[in-house]
């Protein structure tokens, strides 16, 4: 036996017992003829004292960091105790031991504050994973994973896989291409995710299917998002909507019960996309604070049923008002003192490229009542007024108003409303606030191909009252600068989305299940009936066979436990992540093959490539 416990059991009660222990070499202290290690392992760490006639042999042999060490020895209670850990009570006088591996020097200290830089951890990720830091988030993976499975595994979800390698289909990402030997010149894709297979499963009659499951999207790479990556999918026959949110509501509150121990017991909110988009100017809103936005001007058809306040601004000679298509505000509490220099700091902030905005207008409430503007040369202070009405202001409260394009100042002010958010301390790691998105835009327009595209893809059920809208109208796009006057620009789907803390964490949709709408959709996205039924034959063929109502969701498995474990950036949640570019720099793939691979591929690459 290499041991009798693990490094990280050991306590007061065992005071005594002979033991063998296994681990790594943590640190190694030498106090005259006495040396401490503390040796490590995934379940702790715990001390050993080599006394005097041991020392010798230790002169001889040096014990470095990380070496593998096996030691047998009595369990006995220490002088200086360490109450930070479990083991802290007690340290092992070894009796021997023996060096079972050696270790060079690692390259970044294995420890919570590690010295090591982002890349050199990544190249060396074995050790990295050695880390108590992110041993822990590997942990909570597991226990997200577990706990994920024993609620389906309860609801009657049934664990069946679907193939990686399947058929290239337009929409969604870029696809990774895998070459067939066997089929000269043609390819497989890797799955974006298992979306048609777990439909066609509804048709099989396996009412209830989940997978934990890779998917593979080539696309620009951002802190939550990888190239492969893993989803919780399911999907369930004979439901609505309701069905739906309420069975993945459970899911999520068993799993805060069992990852995190919080009873997730308040209502989950639900609001339109619509109603995001308006009150956050963003469609996975962070509703852990208020701040939401005032809409003082916007194109009336992109809100149809909400009140514009153009006619504050009648009479006021202000061009950047005047000539922008949308104005929008918020209220930041208790921010009314703000210096000259920090607001300027915020005003280069806006107007950073990523945010893109001219410039920032803001008005102080004061908390005496009056008010003071950067704009004072403009606006009476009755009509500042009028804007801190609309804006709901209180009195210490600076208020931030961007003016601009629809599409660019409603995405600024929602970013915007994030910093401040952050910077006042309103977005705490450990509140969490679930949020439902519903009634998503069945389409959403492509500018450079000037066609509809599927918001969330081609199997999404229009919402019934919008069905007739889009049978009746031509998908074309005359005019594309008025696209969003086109009847489709409208219409809504039965798509969800779960939101956690500002991230989507899952997405959904009831799905199309007769034949005849499929085809309209795939018509609608621009598909001939020969591409639609060369690329979906297979799905549509199937629905000819009695496909059953049907609609799912999946969830984003890396995203949820970062979540939870407090992160936004999902690669520290994953055991070998890719980094930014997409690469594996410990085992540096991609990489080219030998010609003699490429051969039998029948590839050849073009000189660009080489
Ligand atoms: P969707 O594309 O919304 O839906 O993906 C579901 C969830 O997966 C997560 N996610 C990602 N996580 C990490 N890296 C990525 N590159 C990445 N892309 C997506 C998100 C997202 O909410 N088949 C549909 C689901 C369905 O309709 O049932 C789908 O894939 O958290």
């Amino acid at each position: 036996m290499y041991r009798s416990h693990t490094c990280g059991e050991l306590n007061i009660n065992d005071v005594n017992k002979e033991v063998t222990l296994a681990g790594w070499v943590q640190t190694v202290r030498k106090f005259g003829s006495i040396t401490f290690v503390d040796l490590r392992d995934r379940y702790g760490i715990t001390q050993l004292l080599f006394g005097e006639e041991l020392n010798k042999q230790l002169d001889e042999m040096p014990l470095g960091r990380e070496f593998v060490l096996q030691v047998r020895g009595k369990v006995s209670e220490r002088s200086n105790k360490n109450k930070n850990i479990p083991t802290g009570e007690i340290e092992i006088l070894v009796d021997s031991f023996s060096i079972l591996n050696k270790s060079v020097v690692p390259p970044f200290t294995i420890q919570d504050d590690t010295d090591g830089g982002d890349d050199l951890r990544m190249k060396y990720r074995y050790l990295d994973l050695r880390r108590n830091t992110v041993k822990k988030n590997i942990e909570l993976r597991y226990a997200v994973n577990r706990s994920v499975r024993n609620y389906l595994h309860e609801n009657n979800f049934m664990d069946i896989e679907t193939p990686f390698l399947i058929k290239s289909t337009p929409e969604g990402a870029r696809d990774f291409v895998v070459p067939s030997r066997m089929n000269a010149g043609q390819f497989y894709a890797l799955p974006q995710s298992p979306q048609t297979f777990k439909q066609l499963l509804m048709v099989s009659g396996y009412d209830r299917y989940y997978q934990i499951v890779k998917c593979f999207r080539d696309e620009d790479l951002r802190a939550d998002r990888q190239p492969e990556f893993t989803q919780i999918d399911c999907e369930m026959s004979f439901v609505e909507q309701e069905d739906i949110l309420q069975m993945f509501e459970g899911l999520v509150r068993r799993v805060f019960k069992d990852v995190k121990q919080i009873d997730y017991s308040e209502t989950i909110q639900r609001i339109t996309w619509e109603e995001a988009m308006w009150n956050y100017g963003n469609d996975k809103p962070d509703i852990r604070f208020g701040m939401k936005i005032a809409n003082l001007k916007f194109p009336q058809h992109t809100f149809p049923s909400k009140k514009n306040h153009t006619e504050i601004f009648n009479g006021v000679d202000f061009k950047v008002f005047n000539e922008a298509e949308t104005v929008v505000a918020i209220a930041v509490p208790n921010a009314a003192e703000y210096s000259r220099k920090q607001i300027d700091e915020l005003t280069e902030w806006v107007k950073r490229p990523q945010i893109g905005m001219l410039g920032l207008v803001n008005i102080k409430y004061n908390a005496d009542g009056t008010l003071k503007s950067s704009v004072d040369k403009f606006f009476s202070e009755e009509k500042l007024k009028q804007i801190a009405e609309v804006a709901n202001a209180q009195p210490n409260d600076l208020i931030l108003i961007l003016a601009g394009k629809e599409e660019r100042t409603r995405k600024a002010i929602s970013e915007l409303r994030l910093e401040m958010g952050e910077r006042l301390g309103l977005r705490k790691k450990d509140e969490f606030k679930l949020l439902w998105v519903l009634d998503f835009p069945l389409f959403e327009y492509a500018e450079e191909e000037n066609r509809w595209v599927a918001r969330h893809h081609p199997f999404t059920s229009p919402k019934p009252s919008d069905i007739e809208t889009m049978i009746n109208n031509n998908p074309k796009i005359e005019n594309p600068e008025k696209y969003l006057e086109h009847p489709y620009a409208n219409i809504k789907a039965n798509a969800y989305d779960m939101v956690l803390n500002g991230n989507e964490i899952g997405g959904g949709s009831i799905r199309i299940f007769q034949k005849e709408l499929q085809q309209k959709m795939f018509a609608a996205l621009g598909m001939s009936d020969e591409e639609a039924k060369e690329k979906f034959g297979f799905l549509l063929g199937a629905f000819e066979y009695g496909a059953p109502p049907h609609g799912g969701l999946a969830f984003g498995f890396d995203r949820l436990c970062a979540l939870l474990g407090g992160s936004e950036s999902i690669r520290d949640f994953i055991a070998f992540p890719k980094n930014n570019s997409g690469r594996d720099v410990m085992i540096d793939a991609p990489n080219v093959i030998d010609d003699k691979q490429l051969k039998e591929l029948n590839i050849q690459l073009s000189d660009m490539s080489k």
